[in-house]
């Protein structure tokens, strides 16, 4: 199954059984909040279906290491956006401008603490001062139900972890952080954390 989820096909199969029809649109016109206009990067983008969701003129980047889901996202969006097949590093976006929202959804469970610490500095290095990181995963929480927590032990992101533990490490590189629980965004009982996390409009860090 966690196999057959890095093939485009299927994890846009998966991905639309399993979650509300309306999460992308949640999770933009909610949290991401794009202006026309605004330039957007989206860190671990897979296929990029957050792009169905976004204004059609922002100016958007995706960065993923997973070639099928980058080959996806360029066929079906194509000049929509630019489509990076890399895991975003500080040196692979240092030519790429600052942005006004970066995006890593579904990303931090992924990456152990020092790869997630380094993804919040990378980020708040991308973006520009007042810009916003929104990034949400899987959350593990006292009282949720077995069926929410079966599913976070199987993710195949082995870094599921609670509110408290994503914001620390959000809490890192931004001073300012706020997290939104969510339990109704899939068709089915889950737990999500959101981060919104603001740049000072210094721009220094926490
Ligand atoms: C659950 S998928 C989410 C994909 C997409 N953001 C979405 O909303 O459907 C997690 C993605 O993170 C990517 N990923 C894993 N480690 C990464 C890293 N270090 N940097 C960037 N992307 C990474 C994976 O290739 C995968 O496409």
């Amino acid at each position: 199954m966690k196999a057959l989820l890095e093939l485009p096909f299927f994890y846009n199969l998966w991905r639309r059984g399993i979650a509300r029809s309306d999460l992308n649109t949640v999770l933009v016109s909610t949290y991401a909040r794009p202006a026309n206009s605004q330039r957007v990067l989206d860190i671990g983008c897979g296929p990029a279906p957050i792009l169905e969701s976004l204004p059609r003129d922002v100016e958007y980047v995706g960065f993923d290491p997973n070639s099928a889901y980058i080959d996806s996202a360029r066929a079906r969006f194509g000049a929509r956006g630019r489509f990076f097949r890399s895991t975003a590093t500080r040196e692979a976006l240092a030519d790429l401008g600052k942005f006004d929202v970066v995006m890593a959804i579904g990303v931090l469970h992924h990456l152990d603490d020092d790869e997630a610490g380094e993804l919040f500095w990378m980020a708040h290095e991308a973006l520009e001062p007042g810009g916003r990181l929104i990034t949400f995963d899987g959350c593990y929480r006292d009282g949720q139900s077995r069926v929410a927590r079966m599913l976070l032990d199987h993710d195949r992101g082995r870094h599921v972890r609670t509110q408290d533990e994503y914001l620390a490490l959000a809490e890192g590189a931004f001073s300012s952080v706020s997290p939104h629980l969510r339990e109704d965004l899939l068709r089915i009982p889950y737990t999500h954390v959101i981060l919104e996390c603001r740049k000072d409009e210094m721009g220094s860090g926490s």
